[in-house]
């Protein structure tokens, strides 16, 4: 069994918290707050237990080196907001203005480290280079926190190579996470139906494999959707695709049995991304040549609702369209509408997603679970071992 944060002494010492604080931004305002939020419970114990606290996340996929459109500045102004006492925020992670700052920590205070990304060795695939880092963010450190679940798919030097550096313990928001996804792992509630969508396709598509042997169905949209319909040899317009994804979706599709794999009938589409821009409800073999898909249509919407209100547990991870502009939104709320009214057990998964449902007006206990990780909850309910899990098992 892991130990939590429950389980180890933290008065007087230097905890180092691996938070996924990396919220949706709007220039430099916070769009969503909701990962800021889900990190309260854990640094809030530590603060109350006398624990001089030091908060670390990436934001964003700055590319290695450091810039300011990617700050982690606002949010430690937001935790402080939150917190109701002052987050130091030195600027930089393992340098003079970092090292000062956690020398001068009393107990019950906060330091926030700038984004973990501004230092390519973070993500390194170089064992060497992330180890050395690793060593840098360890050394001030008496105890590592695992807090961030939505990057503990990540082998990342803050995520893997800091706990085996470190005495480590997960934090409440992980314990919830992985008590709350582990009932979709074992004896699911059926008809188990997965719901699929957003525009990070790239990162979820291999996930088709495996949930193809333990859904009963997949209903797909958003970005998603367009490597299927073309795999379908349908034109899909100037949409969000990847051409190299058409042939995997095909593979997929001949995999699964028939209609295990649901895909919008119509969609809403227009010339561009803008609210302000007409736009139409087309058939899905209908989309003009000069136009993108940007939510499914009201009779995919309906379909999809059917099959969620049927089913004994529902996980969800994408929006099925671009929720944040109104009149793509009616997709996504359908789905999220459909969860909160259902009998089934739900869990929606994502950074995107739980952004989606609280703009959208539901609150959190409308569903049996609201995951911060996309990904992570993705890759877990698939049976992988997250690198941020094995290496606090070791
Ligand atoms: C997420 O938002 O999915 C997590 O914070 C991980 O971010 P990443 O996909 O850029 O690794
Ligand atoms: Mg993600």
């Amino acid at each position: 069994m892991m130990k939590t944060i429950d389980d180890v002494a933290v008065e007087g010492r230097r905890v180092l918290v691996r938070a996924d604080l990396n919220v949706p931004m709007d220039g430099d305002q916070i769009a969503d707050d909701g990962r800021i939020r889900a990190s309260l419970p854990t640094l809030t114990a530590l603060v109350n237990r006398g624990a001089r606290v030091i908060v670390c996340s990436h934001l964003g996929r700055p590319g290695g080196r450091p810039d300011l459109r990617y700050s982690l500045a606002p949010v430690a102004a937001r935790l402080g907001g939150l917190l109701g006492q002052e987050v130091n925020f030195p600027g930089d992670i393992t340098g003079p203005a970092a090292h000062a700052a956690i020398a001068t920590l009393r107990p019950g205070g906060l330091v926030m480290l700038e984004n973990l990304r501004f230092d390519e060795a973070e993500t390194s695939t170089d064992d060497m280079a992330r180890g050395y880092f690793a060593d840098q963010l360890a050394a001030p450190v008496d105890l590592y926190v695992a807090d961030g679940f939505g990057a503990m798919h990540r082998k990342h030097a803050s995520v893997y190579d800091v706990p085996l550096r470190c005495v480590s313990a997960v934090g409440y928001l992980v314990q919830a996470e992985v008590a709350a996804l582990d009932r979709l792992t074992a004896q699911i509630q059926r008809p188990y139906v997965v719901v699929l969508g957003g525009a990070k396709v790239a990162d979820k598509f291999d996930a088709f494999g495996s949930l193809i042997a333990t859904a009963d169905r997949i209903l797909v949209g958003g970005a998603m959707a367009f490597p299927f319909l073309a795999a379908r040899g349908l034109k899909t317009g100037t949409s969000l695709l990847v051409p190299g994804q058409v042939d995997a979706a095909a593979r997929y599709l001949e995999q699964a049995a028939p209609g295990q794999i649901e895909l919008p009938s119509d969609l809403v589409v227009a010339t561009r991304i803008a609210a302000d821009v007409p736009r139409q409800v087309v058939a899905a073999d209908a989309i003009p040549a000069d136009q993108m898909g940007l939510d499914i249509g009201p009779e995919s919407a309906a379909r999809f609702a059917a099959a969620i209100g049927t089913a004994g547990t529902v996980f969800w991870n994408g929006p099925m369209g671009v929720f944040e502009l109104a009149p793509y939104a009616a997709g996504t709320r359908a789905v999220a509408r459909a969860m909160a009214d259902g009998g089934a057990f739900t869990v929606v998964g994502g950074g995107d997603t739980g952004a989606a449902i609280r703009a959208l007006g539901f609150a959190g206990d409308a569903f049996g679970h609201v995951s911060t990780g996309g990904g992570a909850s993705l890759e877990f309910i698939q049976g992988k071992t997250l690198p941020g899990l094995a290496a606090l098992e070791t």
